[in-house]
């Protein structure tokens, strides 16, 4: 398919997939079995100047929008989502700053994130704030020279290995969604300290930690955008990143889909190889329809919002929706067409359908993102009448 993109993103898209093969390819087995954190390739990634490709140009970015970044996330997830995930956490940590900081906030830490030099995460999750997303308890108490942070933020990517943390905090308890207030909070705040790093099923390259704040003054001048409206702020944001995880799932289907192309062209049953057989052309057949129908429709949300379109909360949770349960079907499929050999771990197949998983879960699991659309829909119809 014919997407029509500049030469620009292109050059972005065929970077990101000679990394993927050249670097990452050789280890991701060794980064999923070991759980390692692949700053190695990171500084890849940064010499390569791709964590340039999310930041504005005046600190120091290529400038690109959603449909660049969802480019470098799609390779860098066909060959493994943790190291990619890793880098898009990085996005998510600094959007808050990139739309909402002040000009001194963005000229102090835009060009060190844009260098690679300092990864960042952002810190919504708490233990009883998942999909609830606005049942957070984390507070932010007003003080001298600034807010004091209490509470424990869950399940944060990049938690303990990043150095910039955009966290939200309540600053006024009684207006709930709208007594929320984004921060910036820098690795060696003191009160500011990491849970263990948890185990997971997949994106095991990448690191998942507990963020434990007590007692840990952040300063006035690290608080973005304007207190109490820290959650909506989030929501609109979300609105933007989740075509990035759409990307993900694309880039593992088509990691799955070409691993099991691959494997039934070489795999001979019943005197020839099992992509001759009927039974197993359909499948991989529709796995090639929804690969390619999850990608049409995320370059086509990404390149809408990169239009400067308003209110888009409905497209981008398709987006997510459709390319996250297309991941989790292809690469269960292409398990199953590869029979004792995509299940064993000397095949790739085994992680792509664990990676999967998670793309249907975080940046809104998509039971609440399926909410979201009812919801638009229902307003559209209410419009009509
Ligand atoms: N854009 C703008 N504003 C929005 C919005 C959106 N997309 N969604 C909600 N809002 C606003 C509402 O208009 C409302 O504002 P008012 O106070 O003016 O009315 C306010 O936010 C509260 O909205 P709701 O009453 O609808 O909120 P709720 O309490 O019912 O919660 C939800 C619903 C939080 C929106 C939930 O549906 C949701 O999206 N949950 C998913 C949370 C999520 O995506 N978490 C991701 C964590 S980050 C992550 O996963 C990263 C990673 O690991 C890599």
């Amino acid at each position: 398919m014919e997407y029509f993109l500049t030469e620009e993103q292109k050059t972005i898209k065929s970077l990101a997939r000679r990394i993927a093969e050249e670097r990452i390819l050789p280890v991701r087995a060794e980064l999923d079995e070991k759980e390692e954190f692949p700053w190695a390739i990171m500084k890849d990634l940064a010499d390569a100047d791709l964590f340039r490709v999310f930041i504005p140009e005046e600190y120091e970015g290529l400038g690109g929008g959603s449909l660049e970044l969802c480019l470098v996330m799609e390779e860098l997830s066909r060959v493994c989502s943790g190291v990619a995930i890793s880098y898009a956490a990085t996005a998510l940590g600094c959007l808050t700053l990139m739309e909402y900081g002040s000009e001194a906030q963005k000229q102090k830490y835009l060009p060190v994130i844009a260098a690679g030099k300092k990864l960042t995460a952002f810190a919504l999750t708490e233990a009883t704030a998942g999909s609830d997303a606005s049942a957070i308890r984390t507070t932010a108490e007003k003080a001298e020279g600034g807010y004091v942070l209490n509470g424990t933020k869950q399940f944060i990517t990049n938690g303990g290995d990043a150095e910039i943390y955009t966290v939200i905090a309540l600053t006024d308890k009684s207006k709930g969604a709208r007594g929320a207030t984004a921060f910036l909070v820098e690795k060696d705040t003191p009160g500011f300290t990491f849970g263990k790093k948890e185990k997971k099923m997949g994106i095991r390259a990448s690191s998942t930690r507990e963020l434990v704040f007590r007692n840990c003054l952040v300063p006035e001048e690290n608080v973005i955008g304007k207190p109490g409206m820290g959650f909506i702020m989030t929501m609109k944001l979300l609105d933007r990143t989740r075509p990035g995880i759409a990307a993900q799932a694309v880039g593992i289907a088509q990691g799955a889909l070409e691993a099991a192309v691959d494997y039934t062209r070489q795999r001979v049953q019943f005197g020839q190889p099992l992509i001759s057989l009927p039974v197993v052309q359909d499948i991989l057949a529709d796995m090639a329809i929804h690969v390619e129908a999850a990608r049409a429709l995320v370059y086509s949300v990404a390149k809408t919002i990169d239009s400067g379109a308003k209110g888009f909360t409905e497209e981008s949770a398709m987006a997510k929706v459709f390319a996250s349960d297309t991941a989790m079907k292809v690469t269960t499929d292409a398990v199953q067409v590869c029979g004792g050999a995509g299940y064993m771990r000397d095949y790739p197949l085994e992680k792509l359908m664990r990676d999967a998983k998670i793309t249907q879960i975080y940046e809104g699991s998509n039971q609440v993102l399926r909410n979201a659309i009812a919801i638009e829909l229902r307003k559209r119809k209410a419009r009509t009448e």
